[in-house]
């Protein structure tokens, strides 16, 4: 069985950008595979430096992915640093990953154009990244197009170690990037993401979020016009993901014949997106209330991750000579 894994930077709240685009296929594809999810919060070090900060992202990153239907009878589910063997992967790997590759990576160089200084973590990243992988014999990552360089390296790099030190010794990863993958919109119409500030959080305050949606700013056009455009309008593309078709439909048709106000489009949107995440966030507040549940879900996740870790760093350690 194809051995399936993905890791989630602990970084900030989790939108519903990341739950339509990442948190739904992964907790699918757990019911017919052999799913690794694990919580980076190595990867966090270079966002975030604030102790409290870390500890908090990372504990509701759990909760968020255990309330939306992460089963860890069925999944893998761990946080990285529990298996810091990751680490003395990234060593042996980044002694044989040319600083020509590091220097083509595409996230390093949009994160120093975006202000933050450069340091060793930052540059090194994609290499902890392929450690993340090559560690857990992973054959597949399904990842959004903004990773497909990062998997790319991985390959190269689990290419180079095996001709170094022998065929087989690493599992070469498949690639597996879905270009049709859905990009969510978010508030303003870019792709939802924390760093645009345009999200709409999974779990949240109710009346700031209903604030949030009812301030979605539309065009100027009266209620009664009828709008041939209606499906480009983005409360009708937010609603499709979280209504019923045929109610998403509905107001799809009520906004193109004309007749339907933006207020009332609105209003549905938040009360379908509300509807929608109702049983998460019951469950949710279930598991807050018991959090040695979760440490036991990530101890005993990190238990198993280890078993094959411990196994693949045996085999790296024989092929290059360390023991
Ligand atoms: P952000 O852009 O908010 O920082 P991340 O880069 O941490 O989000 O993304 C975590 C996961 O969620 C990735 O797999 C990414 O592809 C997915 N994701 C994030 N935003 C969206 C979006 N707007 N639409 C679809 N998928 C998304
Ligand atoms: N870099 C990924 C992101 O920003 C998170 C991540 C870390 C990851 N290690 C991974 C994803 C290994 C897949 C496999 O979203």
């Amino acid at each position: 069985m194809p051995r399936v894994l993905t890791g989630i930077t602990p970084s900030g709240t989790l939108h519903i950008g990341n739950y339509f685009g990442a948190m739904r296929p992964a907790i699918e594809l757990q019911a017919g595979g052999d799913a690794f999810y694990f919580i980076a919060d190595y990867h966090s070090m270079t966002a975030i430096t604030d102790p409290a900060e870390r500890r908090g992202y990372t504990q509701g990153i759990a909760l968020d992915w255990l309330a939306c239907g992460l089963d860890p009878a069925k999944a893998v589910f761990w946080r990285q640093s529990d298996v810091p063997e990751v680490c003395e992967l990234t060593w042996l790997l980044g002694s044989l990953t040319p600083m020509g590759l590091l220097e083509r990576a595409h996230s390093y160089k949009d994160k120093i154009a975006k202000g933050m200084s450069p340091n060793f973590g930052l540059f090194a990243y994609p290499v902890l990244m392929a450690a993340d992988i090559l560690l857990y014999d992973t054959h597949v990552v399904p990842v959004g197009k903004d990773q497909k360089q990062h998997l790319e390296m991985t390959r190269d790099i689990a290419i180079k170690f095996n001709q170094t030190y022998g065929e087989n010794t690493l599992v070469v990863p498949e690639e597996r990037i879905s270009e049709t993958l859905a990009v969510i919109p978010g508030l303003d119409g870019q792709k939802m993401s924390k760093s645009y500030g345009n999200t709409i959080e999974i779990f949240g305050d109710e009346k700031a979020l209903r604030k949030k949606i009812m301030g979605i700013v539309m065009d100027s056009r009266t209620p009664q016009e009828p709008k041939p455009d209606a499906e480009k309008n983005l409360a009708i593309q937010l609603l499709k993901l979280v209504a019923p078709v045929g109610v998403a439909a509905d107001f799809e048709n009520r906004l193109r014949a004309g007749g339907l106000g933006y207020g009332d489009l609105k209003k549905a949107l938040f009360e379908h997106y509300w509807e929608f995440f109702a049983p998460y966030r019951a469950r949710r507040a279930e598991l807050v209330a018991d959090p040695s549940y979760v440490e036991k879900v990530l101890h005993d996740g990190a238990g198993r991750a280890r078993i094959v870790a411990d196994q693949v760093m045996a085999r790296a350690r024989q092929a290059c000579g360390l023991r």
